[in-house]
């Protein structure tokens, strides 16, 4: 446990973008419900202090697929291993995800949720890596861009470490 963490983002910051993100959503969504799709496990923060920054009615569901074991390059597999509890036929959905790095995982989710028929379908991460990009996805909102760091906190995990720190920080391995 040799790894230090340093701050990137701080918990102002982050809770700032957050607030925004949730005010652009609620005008884009005026006089609509929005439905959104946690992807567990490194969502569920952002996903919570999402929700409750928006002031449309808001329903939740939860999905967990796997690409990373607990170490940090990405296996290339997408598996599902929890589906949602309720279809998303006719609703207004926003997927809600920590990182998109090589995009592997949300073009394979965007895609696999879209056979599912739901009234309009977007995508809400917290941070993007474009330099790892493998894989093109489309972005609707995005809280931040950042370099190609491996980071932690807010939901985002180092063999299942970190993710409750209340800030966006970089693993330094040294
Ligand atoms: P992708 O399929 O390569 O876009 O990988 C996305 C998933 O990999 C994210 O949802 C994270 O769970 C994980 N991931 C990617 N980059 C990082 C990082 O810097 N820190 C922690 N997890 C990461
Ligand atoms: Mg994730």
């Amino acid at each position: 446990m040799a790894e230090k963490v340093k701050v990137l983002l701080s918990e102002e910051e982050v809770d700032a973008k957050i607030r925004e993100i949730g005010e652009q959503i609620s005008r884009d969504y005026e006089g609509k419900q929005v439905h959104l799709v946690c992807v567990l496990r490194g969502g569920s923060f952002f996903m919570c202090e999402l929700a409750k920054r928006i002031t449309v009615p808001v329903s939740i569901d939860f999905m967990s697929v796997s690409s990373y074991g607990s170490e940090t390059k990405s296996s290339g597999v997408v598996k599902i291993v929890k589906d949602l509890d309720d279809p998303l036929i006719g609703k207004d959905v926003i997927v809600i995800e920590d990182i998109v790095d090589s995009g592997r995982t949300l073009s394979y989710l965007m895609e696999m949720l879209k056979e599912r028929k739901p009234a309009s379908l977007r995508l809400c991460t917290l941070l993007d890596k474009p330099d790892r990009r493998v894989i093109d996805v489309n972005i609707d909102y995005l809280g931040f861009q950042i370099p190609d760091e491996f980071v932690v906190g807010y939901g985002l995990d180092y063999a299942q470490k970190y993710r409750n720190l209340p800030y966006i920080g970089i693993v330094d391995f040294d």
